[in-house]
Formats: C-alpha cells, sequence, structure tokens
C-alpha cells in the first residue's frame, strides 16, 4: 500500500530548531521523527511513500539519498509553494501515481495506533475516507470528530474554540482515502483538508472514523516534542529499545555506542554516543546526544541536548530543547521551556527563562 506523508509544514512552534531542520527531520532519542513514523507504516503493510515536502525538501533527500528509509520506499514530491493540507495531498498523489486506496500520515504524529483495523473498517463501511480517532482532554487544538453508532462522521470541527467541542474524540492525523477523494480538492489554490475537504464529504455521507486508544502524541510543540523523548525511554511506546542498538543499563537508564560517563546519571535518560559526561556533572532525566559534553559541575534536567551541543561547567539546563552544536556557556541558567537553536550561543552566566536562543 502507498502512503502520502505530510511534511511540508514549517515547524514554527518549534522555532529555532526548525529554522535549519524540518520538524521530522529533528531527532527523536537519536532518531530522525520521519524514521519513526515510516517504522511503524512499514508494520501495518506500507511499502511506498511519497513525502509531501515543501519547507527544507532538501533535508530529507540529503538524509536519505538510496530512496529508501525504514524499510519503505520514498519518493519525493515538492511543493512549488504551500498547497495546504488537502493540497499538498493530492499533489502528492499524482506524483506518486495513486489508484487505489491509500493513506495519508501528519508527519509530526507518533502513534502506535493499528492502521490495519482502521484499513478494515475503511473497507467494511464501504467509506470514501475514514479517520482514526484518538481520544484528549484538550480537544481545542485538533480537529474535533463525532460520529454517528456506526463510525459515519456527522460534523468536522477543526480547532474549535475551548469548551464548545461536541466530543473528546479528535483527528488523529492518520487517513485511509480513496482515490476519488482527490477528484474533490481544487488544484489551482490552497486547499485544508480539515476545513473543506471533509467538511464536504460529511455532507455527502461518505467520511468515516475509528478510535484507537493506543499511544498518541502530536510532537508539534515543544512541551509535546520533550514527552515524546520520555515516552519513548519509559517505554510508554509499544517497541524494544528506545533506538536501535541502545543498551540498558539500569531501569529507563540507555547507553548507545561507548559514552564516557564520570558523573550522575539517573533516568529516563540516554547518553549517545562519543557524549561525556563529567565527573561532578549530573543529568537527571536527559537525552545526552552524540559528541555532547555535560561539562563539570553542570546539571542537566528533563532536556534534550542534541548532537554535538556543549553545556559548559556551572550550568543548569531544565526543561529545554537544545539545537546540535548549541553551546551553554559557564554558569549560565536555561530554565524551562527554552528552545535554543543549532549552533546558538548562550553567554556565560546568563539567564534564559523560557525562551527562543537564535543561531
Ligand atoms: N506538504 C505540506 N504542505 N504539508 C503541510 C502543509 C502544506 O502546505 N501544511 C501543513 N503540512 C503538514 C505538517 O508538516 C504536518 O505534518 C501536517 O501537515 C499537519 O499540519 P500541522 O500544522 O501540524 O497541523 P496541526 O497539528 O495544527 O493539526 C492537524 O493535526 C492534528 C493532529 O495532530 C490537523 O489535521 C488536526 O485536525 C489534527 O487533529
Ligand atoms: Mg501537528
Amino acid at each position: 500500500m502507498k502512503a502520502v506523508v505530510l511534511v511540508g509544514g514549517e515547524g514554527t512552534r518549534l522555532r529555532p530548531l526548525t529554522l535549519s531542520l524540518p520538524k521530522q527531520m529533528l531527532p527523536i532519542v537519536e532518531q530522525p521523527m520521519i524514521e519513526r513514523v515510516l517504522g511503524k507504516l512499514a508494520a501495518h503493510g506500507v511499502d511506498e511513500a511519497v513525502l509531501s515536502l515543501g519547507y527544507l525538501p532538501g533535508a530529507f533527500m540529503r538524509a536519505y539519498p538510496s530512496g529508501e528509509a525504514a524499510s519503505v520506499r520514498l519518493s519525493y514530491a515538492v511543493e512549488p509553494a504551500p498547497l495546504d493540507t488537502a493540497g499538498a495531498v493530492r499533489f502528492a498523489a499524482r506524483h506518486a501515481g495513486v489508484e487505489e486506496t491509500f493513506v495519508v500520515v501528519n508527519g509530526d504524529v507518533l502513534t502506535d495506533m493499528d492502521l490495519d483495523a482502521l484499513v478494515a473498517f475503511h473497507r467494511a463501511r464501504g467509506a470514501e475516507g475514514t479517520i482514526s480517532l484518538h481520544p484528549v482532554d484538550d480537544p481545542s487544538r485538533y480537529g474535533v470528530v463525532p460520529t454517528d453508532e456506526q463510525g459515519r462522521v456527522t460534523a468536522f470541527v477543526e480547532k474549535p474554540p475551548p469548551g464548545k467541542e461536541p466530543t473528546h474524540l479528535i483527528n488523529a492525523g492518520t487517513y485511509v482515502l480513496e482515490p476519488s477523494v482527490l477528484d474533490r480538492i481544487a488544484d489551482d489554490r490552497r486547499v485544508s483538508i480539515e476545513r473543506e475537504t471533509f467538511p464536504a464529504m460529511v455532507a455527502d455521507g461518505t467520511l468515516f472514523a475509528l478510535a484507537d486508544p493506543a499511544y498518541w502524541l502530536d510532537t508539534g510543540t515543544p512541551e509535546a516534542f520533550l514527552a515524546a523523548h520520555w515516552d519513548v525511554l519509559e517505554g510508554r511506546r509499544a517497541d524494544g529499545p528506545p533506538v536501535a542498538g541502545a543498551t540498558e543499563v539500569a531501569p529507563a537508564c540507555w547507553t548507545l555506542g561507548v559514552p564516557k560517563v564520570g558523573g550522575e546519571v539517573l533516568p529516563p535518560a540516554l547518553v549517545a554516543d562519543g557524549a561525556v559526561v563529567e565527573a561532578g556533572a549530573s543529568v537527571e532525566g536527559a537525552v545526552v546526544g552524540r559528541g555532547c559534553l555535560v561539562a563539570v559541575g553542570a546539571r542537566v534536567v528533563r532536556s534534550v541536548l542534541m548532537e554535538g551541543a556543549l553545556v559548559g561547567p556551572g550550568a543548569s539546563v531544565k526543561g529545554s530543547l537544545v539545537g546540535p552544536g548549541a553551546r551553554i556557556g559557564e554558569g549560565s541558567d536555561v530554565r524551562p521551556v527554552s528552545v535554543i537553536g543549532a549552533g546558538a550561543t548562550v553567554a556565560a552566566r546568563a539567564i534564559v527563562d523560557g525562551a527562543r536562543v537564535p543561531s
């Protein structure tokens, strides 16, 4: 089966990290998010994926020059200008020559949902489109999807005002679609699948939905992006090790390759190949990426350090994301939830309090 993976968004809520890398190329515990998404699709029989690209498309092409990732054959559909979600699906599906039932996923969602069950339900109902739903406490950030007893969608309400939601079941960002959906989408302008295509299908009674309580997370905000790491390290995903080759040295404490750990490392944590945690440094709940340095007296708590980041002596980093190659100066204090861009520098003894530091 073919899948369209939507990865063209600019990831504005994760800036400045997403100024140099698209959101789906950012690592979740030392593996690009896109590979985690594709790996799940492969496990459910998807053998070919077309990446629907617009923003920084070269990052994907450079990462997978052979046109394959996570055992899925890749093709790239690069939009000349952002076409929005439905326009992107149409453009990518036409590019890939889709002529049969196909799958669409939002590329920034991590989930263990049962795609086989969704496809079976779609076929049993004779649906034109079927949406996977997930229950959440606050549906106002999502597409909200009430259904009747047969699973026919009765309304599609994108991001309703808080308190006005008809149900707590939200659009989980995985769809099974018939090619006829593509004919509904104009090709000369931006079209939103959530605000235009799905409501039209609701009116025609051809859209169905199936709830799935399995693990689900939209990684679009810094808080959610951090949470994705703890979920992987603490085993809330249906997977084995957090990343291929990782070794569990204590409960929820992992190493990858050969790091040098002189200081204290408390779970959930992963210290990757070539990283150094000096004696007198402490790491409590963190991913210390490949080649990172946590210097003497530094503390890293509930944070992610991407490849080659340096935390200077006596510095404190809490509840924050530190981009690849960033330098956190000696004695500085990085407080939640800060996002430090790739290669950015935080000066010695500076305080960064819930702020964004560009490169
Ligand atoms: N190619 C392309 N072109 N991709 C796009 C475009 C575009 O113009 N706009 C957005 N995308 C991609 C994003 O990269 C992302 O993978 C996906 O489409 C969804 O866009 P987001 O910007 O992340 O939307 P959202 O999270 O606010 O809401 C969507 O996802 C929710 C579930 O996570 C909606 O589908 C909601 O209904 C849904 O509940
Ligand atoms: Mg999203």
